[in-house]
């Protein structure tokens, strides 16, 4: 019998090819709350602190292997060729798996809601049981696998193609996760034939050979909302509504104050602080970090982005990657914003592009201010110093810098540096013709009078 300290290594399923996604892109890699399938099925697990994490990978192996290495570079992936059954597909982690000594956890990479709560009352089941086995008791039992339990014993289990009809009437139904030691569950896969409706080698073969060997299976069960897998479009979008309800709770419940909740969507890692305000209609995409009392105002667009305390955002505001605002920082309506850095206090009220930039403490930049940022090659930086005023309408053709406490005139386009404290002008000398505006606006009404007379 083994303690719940062993050291443990996942192995997840991901190989298959989901074939009812109807989609090119492999079923593991479509998004939930902006990560891929498989990413929640790593995330559940990092957990447990894992010596080792495996992915098999089969259909779409390259693209998998990447979204898996993006997320974990410690992660190894292994390729399952032919999908011959998910005992087959456990199988082939034996390699990676080599001089691992404890408990390897089976999930699978198209389950992603497993909390880390189950994932620990299953390796705590261990110390018990050679096996174990994690169940839930189904609302509709259909295509799920049946644990045959005697007492707390999984005798085994029996996929439903296979059942008899009283084993069908079973509605404790299998996860498809498992946990056991790496050795033996490796030494007790080996003896799992194909003799079955699928022709497949199933890992759930392995509690009944674990009998004939003396060794002891159990179950543990949780909710069955924590097992559902994702097949269909539309059971990922009804995944997908499942996620947005869970991080609305948490967030409001974190003291977030959520104006509509149900019109605020956010990404796997959406991180708000204490009385942080999110209006109606705002999207959170992945890489989003808001700091205590800011505000986001209605129809705001926010990925890859930090905002400092007290920042006010939006309404109708784009923060890009590397969008990073100070504190009491403020970004208006009709603003968009990548890869910039808005200094404590600055400010880009109305219509603006700032890209590529450095806006210092405390500066202002005027309406429908623009950092001309891209040459149709490279990008260029444009940095522009502590408390300045950029008038409205400027073009800061990048690179370019405009020092501390300077200013630029309204229309300006600002092609070379600005030292700290001048007023730079880059526009046309206006010109006042004496009275030629009333004169044409005489002879223009006189036209249109001659034509309707005609
Ligand atoms: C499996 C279980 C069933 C359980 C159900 C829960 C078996 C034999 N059956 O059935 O008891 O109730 O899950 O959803 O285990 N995979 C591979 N390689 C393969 C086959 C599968 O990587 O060769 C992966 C799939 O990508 C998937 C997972 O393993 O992530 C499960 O495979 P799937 O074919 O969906 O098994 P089910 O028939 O649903
Ligand atoms: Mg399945």
């Amino acid at each position: 019998m083994q303690s719940d300290e062993r050291p443990c290594a996942l192995v997840i399923l991901a190989a298959g090819q989901g074939t009812r996604m109807n989609s090119d892109l492999p079923k593991v890699l479509h998004p939930l709350g902006g990560a891929p399938l498989v990413v929640h099925a790593m995330q559940a697990g990092a957990a447990l602190a894992p010596e080792r994490t495996i992915v098999v990978v089969g259909h779409g192996g390259a693209l998998v292997e990447k979204a898996v290495q993006a997320h974990d570079e410690d992660a190894t992936c292994v390729t399952q060729t032919e999908q011959l059954g998910t005992g087959h597909a456990v199988q082939q982690a034996a390699k990676a798996l080599e001089g691992f000594e404890g408990d390897v956890i089976v999930l699978y990479g198209d389950t992603p809601f497993i909390s880390e709560d189950t994932l620990a009352r299953m390796l705590a089941a261990r110390a018990a049981h050679d096996i174990v086995v994690l169940g839930f008791e189904a609302a509709d039992p259909g295509r799920y696998g049946r644990l045959v339990m005697e007492g707390d014993r999984l005798a085994r289990i029996v996929e439903a193609k296979d059942a008899t009809p009283d084993e069908l009437a079973l509605t404790l139904c299998n996860s498809g996760l498992m946990a056991a030691d790496a050795t033996t569950l490796m030494g007790l896969l080996a003896e799992v034939g194909n003799d079955n409706a699928s022709g497949e080698y199933y890992l759930t073969d392995v509690p009944a050979i674990a009998a004939t060997k003396g060794l002891t299976a159990t179950a543990v069960t949780c909710g069955e909302a924590e097992t559902l897998g994702i097949n269909t479009r539309a059971e990922l979008a009804g995944a997908e509504a499942l996620f947005q309800q869970r991080k609305r709770a948490e967030a409001l419940e974190n003291g977030v104050t959520l104006v509509a909740p149900e019109t605020v969507f956010f990404a796997h890692d959406t991180y708000l602080g204490r009385d942080v305000v999110v209006e109606p209609n705002v999207v959170f995409g992945p890489g989003v970090t808001v700091e205590n009392d800011a505000q986001i105002r209605a129809f705001s667009h926010l990925e890859g982005c930090h905002i400092g305390a007290r920042a006010i955002v939006g309404p109708y505001a784009r923060l890009r990657p590397g969008a990073e605002l100070g504190n009491d920082a403020r970004i208006g309506n009709f603003v968009e914003v990548k890869a910039a850095e808005i200094g404590e206090g600055a400010k880009v009220n109305h219509l603006s592009y700032i890209g590529d930039a450095e806006i210092g403490e405390g500066s202002n930049i005027g309406a429908g201010t623009i950092t001309c940022n891209y040459d149709g090659v490279f990008k260029h930086r444009t940095t522009v110093g502590r408390d300045v005023f950029i008038g409205s309408n400027t073009m800061l053709v990048a690179p370019v810098t405009v020092g501390d406490g300077a200013m630029t005139g309204s229309g300006s386009v600002i092609t070379s540096d600005v030292p700290a404290g001048d007023m730079a002008l880059g526009r046309a000398k206006q010109v006042n013709k004496t009275g030629l505006g009333a004169r044409l606006m005489a002879r223009l009404r006189a036209m249109k009078a001659d034509k309707k007379g005609q």
